[in-house]
């Protein structure tokens, strides 16, 4: 019997102004537009292969070598049920084409780094499994209509099927058909900006996204204030600053938004901390490189988890990369090992 194969890769993304919160669980919209840099290293990917087959008895999906339960995935199941009706349009149009969405599928997904650890692990996953079944079934859609499936897996993963400086518009339709990712500018629209990241910890976080952005939406009242009056305005500031080249600004806002981010964490009952010692240090240093600089030439920024992404410009990184050595705890081992538990490992990027 026939076996269909398709592969992908989907880069990871850093949102520069934090998604956080949802205004319907189900179809994941969020409750404020987001913005996000797609990581380009091969060292932050998801790489997923999806085969279809009528000799398939049911769906399954194995990350990392392990099988994960299917049936229990709410967000896998939305993400599959919608691109099979996508092929089932395609076939009812052109009746020679194999019925592939009749056909049960088998997704092997893999990432080479730590996973659920606040790196967008689910982001780059989410849109690695959305762009091979694509692939798979041969849709012609394009990345903004694709970004509204990767949205049902995770809220993020929309952000990850497009390259360079990425915008999540959350729309305002109850169906979701308006809130998806929008490409503000590509890499070569501002490439000489590159990421360094921290790994302070490669363990799994003790409070996933899902389940603390919910606690926030609920309890917080500083996250009123956030989506009501400060991330409307400060999409468009940011956007503007991409597309003006304006590294001071955008730096200063990704800097201000994931302090904000973090403030409603703890604002959240009971609170959430993901920022640990070592990430307080690293946002000390990089205050002090900048005071030091007389400008801003480093912005850090924190997602669900310890780790720290600091965004500068290639012209600077003597200066960050030498500050960050020197200022870090562990700092002569950033740069050269492997991630672990324990350990301070950089990876030193470059952007999709
Ligand atoms: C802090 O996309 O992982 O990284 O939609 O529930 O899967 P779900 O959440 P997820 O949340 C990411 C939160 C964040 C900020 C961001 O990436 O914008």
């Amino acid at each position: 019997m026939p076996v269909f194969v398709a592969s992908a890769k989907a880069p990871v993304n850093i949102a520069t102004l934090k998604y956080w919160g949802k205004r319907d669980t189900k179809l994941n919209l969020p409750t404020n537009s987001s913005i996000s840099v797609t990581l380009s290293t091969d060292d932050l990917a998801a790489y997923t292969t999806a085969t279809a087959s009528p000799a398939y008895k049911d769906d399954s999906l194995v990350l990392n070598g392990i099988p994960e339960p299917i049936e229990q995935s709410a967000r896998l199941s939305a993400c599959l049920r919608e691109l099979r009706a996508l092929r089932a349009a395609l076939e009812q149009a052109d009746s020679s084409l194999p019925p592939l969405s009749s056909y049960h599928v088998h997704v092997f997904s893999k990432n080479n780094f730590p996973t659920a650890a606040g790196l967008a692990s689910s982001a780059a996953g989410f849109a690695a499994l959305v762009r091979a079944v694509a692939n798979l079934f041969e849709l012609p859609q394009s990345p903004e209509e694709l970004s509204r499936i990767a949205r049902q897996g995770s809220g993020s993963a929309c952000r990850s099927l497009m390259g360079g400086f990425v915008g999540w518009e959350m729309g305002s339709k109850d169906d979701g058909s308006d809130s998806l990712a929008v490409q503000i500018a590509p890499k070569s629209h501002w490439p000489t900006i590159k990421a360094a990241i921290l790994v302070i910890s490669a363990q799994k976080k003790d409070i996933s996204s899902t389940s603390g952005m919910q606690t926030t939406v609920k309890t917080s009242s500083l996250f009123q204030h956030r989506i009501q009056n400060v991330v409307p305005r400060r999409y468009e500031e940011m956007k503007n600053a991409i597309l003006n080249h304006d590294f001071e600004l955008f730096a200063t806002l990704t800097m201000a938004d994931s302090n904000q981010f973090h403030a409603v964490c703890l604002d959240s009952m009971p609170p959430i901390f993901y920022m640990n010692d070592a990430s307080r240090q690293a946002i000390r240093a990089v205050e002090e490189l900048n005071r030091a600089a007389g400008k801003t030439i480093a912005a850090y920024t924190f997602d669900a988890g310890p780790n720290c992404v600091i965004y500068y410009q290639q012209e600077d990184e003597q200066a960050v990369l030498g500050l960050l050595r020197t200022a870090v705890p562990d700092a002569d081992k950033w740069t050269s090992t492997n991630a672990s538990a324990s350990l301070l490992h950089g990876y030193n990027t470059e952007l999709l």
